[in-house]
C-alpha cells in the first residue's frame, strides 16, 4: 500500500466493501494476522473510547482502534449508541481509515461495518478451532440475534454442520429473525428459540453471547462440560465463570487490563486475574493463553474434551486492518470505490 504525494483518497463504500469481500477468506486472514502478532509483525496500540449520553438517554460511544498489520497501518473507527435500534438504524458504524507506509498520508476509507463483524465473528471462530474441532460443534446457543451473532452464523454454517441451535434475544422478534436464518442456513439442524438465556446455554457445546448487557448474567454451572463460550459482548459471563472455568483465553491481555468499562479488566485491576505468563498470585486466576500464543503453538496444555473453556474477544484493531488492506489491495486492482481529492 504505497501511495504517491497528493494521490487521491480512495473511500469505500458498504455496497463496494460488501463486494469485495466476497473474495476473501476472512478466517484465513485473522488467523494470520494472530501469527503475525505471535511474531512481532503486527501489533496494536492502546484503544481510545469516549463515552456520552444520547439526547434520547441511551448510552454512546465512539471507539479508536489504532493497528499495523506487516505493511499496514491505520486505524478503525467504530461508534454504536443503544438508541439506534429503537429508529431503525444500525446500533454499530465506522470508518476503517489505512494510511501509505512510507509518507503516514491517509490513502484509503472504508466502511467498516461489514469488515468489523466479519473480523469479530472469524476472531471466535478462530478461538474456538483452536480448542476444538468445528465437527465436534453439535449445538450451538446465541445469546443476542443481532447483526454479530447474524455474522457469526453465517460463518459458522459454512464450516460446521450442528446438529440443534438454540437463540435467545431479549426482543422476541429478533430471536425469531436469527431462527429463521438458521434454518436456511442449516437446513438439517433442529433450531428453537429459547424462552431463557438458561436454556440457549444449558444445551450448547458452543454458545456465542453477542448481546448489550452491561449486567453479567452467565453462571458457571450452566455451561455443559465440555462446552465453549465465548463472551463477544464481554459483560454476559459472570464473575463465578470467568473465575471457574477450566481455560481461560482472551485476545490481547495489555487491552483488556487496560479497561475499567468490563468485567474481566475490572477483575484484573481488582488483582483477581493475572495475564498469561505473568508470575501467578496466590488466590488470583490465571489467564491461560492469548490467541495469538494459543494459534502459534506456544500454549501446550492441552485442553481436556471436559474442559469448560471462555474465550474473551476484546476487539483488536489489527484484525480490521489485516482485512482493510486486502479489500484496499482488491478495490486498486479492480478500480472500485471512490476516488476523493485532498
Ligand atoms: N469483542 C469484540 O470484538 C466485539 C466486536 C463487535 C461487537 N461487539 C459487541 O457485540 C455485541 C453485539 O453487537 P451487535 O452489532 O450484534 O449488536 P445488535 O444491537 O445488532 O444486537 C444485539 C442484540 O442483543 C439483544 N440483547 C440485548 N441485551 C440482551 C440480553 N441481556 N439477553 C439477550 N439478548 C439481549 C438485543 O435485543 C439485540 O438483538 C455488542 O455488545 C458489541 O459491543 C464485540
Amino acid at each position: 500500500m504505497t501511495a504517491a504525494a497528493g494521490q487521491a483518497l480512495l473511500y469505500l463504500d458498504s455496497a463496494d466493501v460488501a463486494d469485495l469481500c466476497q473474495a476473501i477468506d476472512p478466517l484465513a486472514i485473522v488467523t494470520g494476522a494472530f501469527l503475525a502478532v505471535a511474531a512481532g509483525r503486527a501489533g496494536v496500540t492502546a484503544e481510545a473510547a469516549l463515552r456520552w449520553t444520547a439526547p434520547d438517554g441511551t448510552a454512546a460511544r465512539s471507539l479508536v482502534l489504532p493497528a499495523w498489520h506487516t505493511e499496514s497501518y491505520g486505524c478503525k473507527i467504530i461508534n454504536a449508541c443503544i438508541g439506534n435500534v429503537a429508529h431503525g438504524l444500525p446500533r454499530a458504524q465506522g470508518l476503517i481509515v489505512l494510511f501509505d507506509p512510507v509518507t503516514a498520508a491517509p490513502v484509503g476509507v472504508l466502511e467498516a461495518a461489514r469488515i468489523s463483524a466479519m473480523r469479530t465473528a472469524a476472531v471466535s471462530l478462530a478461538g474456538v478451532r483452536a480448542v476444538r474441532e468445528f465437527s465436534t460443534v453439535r449445538h450451538v446457543g446465541f445469546l443476542g440475534c443481532g447483526t454479530q451473532a447474524r455474522t457469526h452464523l453465517e460463518m459458522l454454517a459454512a464450516r460446521a454442520q450442528p446438529e440443534a441451535v438454540s437463540v435467545h434475544d431479549t426482543e422476541p422478534g429478533r430471536a425469531a429473525a436469527l431462527a429463521d436464518h438458521a434454518r436456511k442456513l442449516l437446513t438439517q439442524a433442529k433450531v428453537e428459540i429459547a424462552g431463557s438465556p438458561e436454556a440457549a446455554v444449558g444445551p450448547a457445546d458452543l454458545t456465542i453471547a453477542a448481546t448489550t448487557t452491561t449486567t453479567p448474567y452467565v453462571a458457571l454451572r450452566w455451561l455443559p462440560a465440555g462446552a465453549t463460550f465465548v463472551n463477544v459482548s464481554l459483560d454476559d459471563a459472570t464473575e463465578e465463570l470467568l473465575l471457574g472455568c477450566e481455560r481461560l483465553f482472551v485476545d490481547d491481555w495489555s487491552l483488556i487490563r487496560q479497561d475499567n468499562t468490563r468485567l474481566l479488566g475490572r477483575l484484573a485491576q481488582a488483582g483477581k486475574v493475572t495475564g498469561p505468563g505473568e508470575p501467578s498470585v496466590t488466590g488470583a486466576r490465571q489467564v491461560d493463553a492469548d490467541l495469538a500464543t494459543l494459534l502459534g503453538g506456544g500454549y501446550s496444555e492441552p485442553v481436556g474434551p471436559a474442559d469448560r473453556v471462555v474465550i474473551n474477544p476484546f476487539g483488536m484493531g489489527v484484525h480490521d486492518i489485516a482485512l482493510a488492506a486486502q479489500v484496499y489491495a482488491a478495490a486498486l486492482a479492480s478500480d472500485r470505490g471512490v476516488r476523493l481529492t485532498r
